[in-house]
């Protein structure tokens, strides 16, 4: 087995889901390595700000389109990192590049822990559900 074919601790068992997952964690490790180098923050929170958009919408939406039960408890916990993602982004474009540390500490622990338990119930369900439907629709 090759390592890209090896299964990420964290795997979602969705490889749309799991490639932005993996591309937000690389995003704040850029981010974190150039601040840490004396560069600039702003563009680098900007890419990281959108993908991190991007995906939690792209997820609010396939729940959506599958009637997910658990989509308000969900959603829930994307609005408290949104809200926690904009905090943060105040201050680092305020000039506070020690925000830059603590958020990449918060979110890494936040994507470790979301992915680990919300994404993972809810790309059960979803991956359930397109085999359900899959096999009435042959
Ligand atoms: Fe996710
Ligand atoms: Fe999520």
């Amino acid at each position: 087995m090759t390592s890209s074919k090896r299964a990420k601790p964290h795997s979602v068992y969705i490889p749309k889901l799991d490639d932005e997952h993996d591309k937000i964690s690389r995003d704040m490790d850029e981010l974190n390595r150039t601040v840490a180098a004396g560069g600039e923050a702003h563009e680098l929170l900007q890419d990281l700000i959108e993908d991190m958009s991007s995906h939690l919408a792209g997820e609010e939406r396939m729940m959506r389109s599958a009637a997910y039960p658990s989509y308000a408890w969900h959603k829930h916990q994307h609005d408290a990192a949104r809200n926690r993602l904009k905090r943060f982004a105040e201050r680092i474009d305020a000039g506070e590049s020690a925000a830059v540390c603590e958020m990449v500490d918060f979110f890494r622990l936040w994507l470790r822990d979301h992915t680990g338990l919300h994404d993972r119930m809810m790309a059960a369900y979803l991956r359930n559900f397109g085999r359900a439907h899959d096999q009435k629709a042959s």
